[in-house]
């Protein structure tokens, strides 16, 4: 298994571009379901996710191509499939984003349960109450969720995707995809208001969708019957700049982040700045500006200095239901914040047990105090570079980001995490400064190996 090996301690220097949003990237590729049409989607980032969804939906009847760099050409022409398997769906919890287009266009769908993963028990609960407020007839047998629509098309109806932990961005995606085909109007209420739920909806308007609101907690929907095939560009990755933004603060670097989505990142610039790291969007001619986002740029592809030269300030954190604090960016701003002078509050209210990377920064000597949903980040003066291992894909960015700035050699195990959502992060980082390479654990000294 490939580890990382990072010397820690140099400050990151350069620029560099934000890849396109994996997370908005797997809802649209499984709308192509939605058509018979060609889709193309630009700037898909080649991560391990992207390759899964792409051997589903060609198991699904989608054909695909590559034409050049970052661009996907999928197509749904074989429309006689519609069981997403266990084996793929396992690897890939997105793979449930299948379900409500399939359901949509071939009046039916055999999903496997996808299961729960390392940050919590993942229930779909909410995608299936949507599907049956559609008219969908739900049931479970051998692990799969059978879902059949009445006459082969749903109807549209009013559902409300509220649950426990606020609403669900895929359940929302799934739903809004199934109400686009249904017959009537759909009215989603208590709906994701995330940038990656905008990125479908305006995707599916201009494939003929009427879709109105999404964004905000009510979106309604009128049915069509029929969408075309077009070409879309997805948005930049606001997970991937928000970590970025962290390397930058914790070796007390400069990054310039191009195709950077600050209007996504509010919450997060917000609190960065609250800890003392600097900010600064450039206008359009590439200058300083004083404002927030400066006029006449593109709000979701701003170009953006980010840089720390002193010691952070600590802050208090809660993960939020977008446009709130995302609990994507928890781990990384927790390792910031290890560094930072006095006691910082994290509580995590989407996925309250998201804290496998609390005992491995602890290991690189972070004070950090869990009490159920809440973490006590006692600011320390220097971590140390230590093996360590994370079990998820955020937990490993922040063991990353904890490494760029530990004293000595840290080695992160099973980096396979890491890959399902950055691409080569070892060769971005190295490209602005970082010491950070990538070696197969088999040439490490075994006590350096990740257990199993
Ligand atoms: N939930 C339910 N019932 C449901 C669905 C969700 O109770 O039917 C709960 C979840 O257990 C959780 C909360 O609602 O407590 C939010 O879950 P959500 O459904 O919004 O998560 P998701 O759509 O499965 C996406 C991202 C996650 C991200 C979450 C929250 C993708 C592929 N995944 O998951 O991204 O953490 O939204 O923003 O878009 C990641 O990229 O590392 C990642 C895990």
């Amino acid at each position: 298994m490939d580890a990382f090996v990072i010397e820690g301690g140099r400050r990151l220097e350069g620029r560099l571009r934000v890849n396109g949003a994996k997370n908005a990237a797997l809802p649209l590729m499984a709308a192509a379901l939605l058509t018979d049409q060609p889709l193309t989607l630009r700037d898909i980032p080649p991560l391990a996710d992207i390759r899964n969804m792409v051997a589903l939906l060609g198991e699904l009847g989608c054909s695909h191509e590559a034409p050049e760099d970052g661009v996907l050409r999928l197509q749904a022409r074989d429309e006689s499939k519609s069981h997403a398997r266990y084996d793929i769906v396992r690897t890939m919890r997105a793979g449930i984003c299948v379900l409500g287009p399939l359901l949509a266009r071939r009046g039916e769908a055999r999903v496997s349960l996808p299961g729960g993963c390392a940050i919590g028990d993942r229930p779909i609960d909410l995608h299936l109450r949507g599907l049956v407020a559609l008219g969908a007839t739900v049931f479970l047998k051998g692990g799969d969720i059978i879902a059949k629509a009445p006459r082969r098309r749903l109807k549209g109806g009013r559902v409300f995707l509220g649950g426990a932990f606020g609403s669900t961005v895929l359940g929302t995606a799934n739903v809004m995809s199934a109400a686009a085909l249904a017959d009537g109007q759909t009215i989603i209420e208590s709906a994701a208001c995330e940038p990656e739920v905008v990125d479908l909806a305006t995707m599916l308007n201009a494939m003929g969708a009427n879709i109105r609101g999404a964004g905000s907690p009510r979106i309604i929907v009128e049915g069509v019957r029929d969408l075309r095939g077009i070409d879309h560009t997805v948005i930049p990755d606001r997970i991937e700049a928000g970590t970025l933004m962290c390397a930058a603060a914790i070796t007390n670097g400069s990054l310039l982040l191009e195709n950077c989505p600050l209007d996504a990142l509010m919450a997060v610039s917000d609190r960065l700045e609250a800890a003392g790291v600097q900010m600064k969007a450039l206008d359009r001619n590439g200058n300083p500006s004083s404002d927030p986002i400066p006029a006449g740029v593109d709000p979701m592809r701003v170009t953006v200095r980010v840089a720390s030269e002193r010691v952070l300030r600590p802050v208090e954190i809660t993960t939020q239901p977008h446009p709130g604090f995302p609990t994507d960016l928890q781990a990384q701003l927790m390792a910031l914040l290890t560094l930072a002078e006095g006691n910082s509050v994290i509580t995590e209210k989407i996925f309250p047990e998201r804290f496998l990377h609390v005992a491995e920064l602890s290991r690189m000597g972070a004070r950090l105090f869990r009490q159920g949903p809440t973490v006590i980040i006692s600011g320390v003066r220097r971590l140390v570079g230590a093996p360590v291992m994370a079990s998820d894909l955020r937990a490993s960015a922040s063991l990353v980001l904890a490494g760029l700035a530990a004293e000595g050699t840290t080695i992160v195990n099973r980096v396979y995490h890491l890959d399902r959502g950055y691409h080569k992060m070892e060769d971005r980082l190295a490209s602005v400064g970082a010491s950070v390479k990538r070696v197969d654990d088999k040439e490490l000294a075994p006590q350096l190996v990740a257990a199993e």
